[in-house]
């Protein structure tokens, strides 16, 4: 089956916390029990998500789908707490209320004849990628997994990643796991040795990494996606606060985004 960037409707709708974890400090997973938006999620996408009677999330906040389960009616976050918001949505209990916009975006592409993939994270920049990684295993196609962070507390879910991936490279800045340095260098070693081993490269958050993924692109020809963060103020188009410049011309993350192909995206900006 091929994942297309074909939107669904967002759905206006309610949701009601069904857990909600402290994973370590400062980072979070709550789970929602809102079945409209979980039936129709697609792996990429993103909701929008307030707690109308808290004055500081008036505005909805974005966030990508982490874990999405239709046939129980529920996705997860997964979240760093940042800002007024985040810290709200942190003390979240059980049977609490949520207004959600979603799924939002266009989700990432999966090209048909994609034998091998790549994913390229860096810390909590694995979330949106999780249910990707999900949906290429489920297809039987081979995912190699290049994960990064500060230190070895700060990588999320790469036991869950090691378990489904062909290879797992870790880079940490203290060497806690893996080696020191750029992550990207294994992706560089594994298309030196085989230029074929992968066929799309699908990365998340740091432009840093992504700045290198399109250094190889035009060595090696892999197609690549990037899922952009921008501030949002409404999540559907309609304000222009998250546009992005790309090589042709701006586009708004949430309704054009958040997944751009790499070389599109101009990343020095
Ligand atoms: C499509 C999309 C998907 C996202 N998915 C996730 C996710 O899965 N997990 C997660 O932890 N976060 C995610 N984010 C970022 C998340 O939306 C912000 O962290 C959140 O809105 C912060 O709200 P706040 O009220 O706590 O912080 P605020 O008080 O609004 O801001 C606190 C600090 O965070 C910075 N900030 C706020 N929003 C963003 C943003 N969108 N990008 C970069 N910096 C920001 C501000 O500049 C400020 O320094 C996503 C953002 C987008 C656009
Ligand atoms: S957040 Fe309003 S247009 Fe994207």
């Amino acid at each position: 089956m091929t994942m297309t960037s074909k939107r669904n409707t967002p759905i206006f709708t309610n949701g009601i916390v069904a857990e909600h974890v402290l994973l370590k400090n400062g980072y979070y997973k709550t789970v929602f029990i809102a079945p409209q938006v979980a039936q129709t999620a697609k792996p990429g996408q993103f909701v929008m998500l307030s707690k109308w009677n808290i004055k500081e999330l008036f505005l909805k906040r974005p966030f990508s789908f982490y874990e999405i389960e239709p046939e129980t009616g529920r996705f997860s976050l997964l979240y760093k707490k940042v800002g007024k918001g985040t810290a709200v949505l942190s003390e979240s209990k059980p049977g609490e209320q949520v207004e959600l916009i979603g799924p939002l975006g266009n989700g990432f592409i999966l090209p048909e004849k994609v034998k091998n993939i790549a994913v390229v994270a860096r810390g909590i920049g694995v979330a949106p990628l999780l249910p990707l990684i999900r949906k290429v295993k489920s297809e039987n196609r081979g995912i190699y997994s290049f994960l990064s962070a500060s230190s070895k507390e700060l990588l999320f879910a790469n036991e869950l990643v090691e378990a489904v991936s062909l290879n797992t490279y870790y880079t940490t800045d203290d060497g806690s796991k893996g080696l020191p340095g750029n992550v990207t260098m294994f992706l560089e070693d594994l298309l030196r040795e085989d230029p074929e081993a992968i066929d799309v490269v699908y990365t998340c958050g740091s432009k840093r990494l992504a700045r290198h993924i399109g250094e190889l692109q035009q060595r090696y020809h892999f197609q690549a996606y990037i899922s952009l963060e921008e501030r949002m103020g409404c999540g559907i188009g309609a304000c222009k606060g998250c546009v992005v410049e790309t090589s042709h011309g701006y586009q708004r993350v949430c309704k054009e985004g958040p997944v751009f192909r790499l070389e599109e995206v101009v990343l020095n900006a």
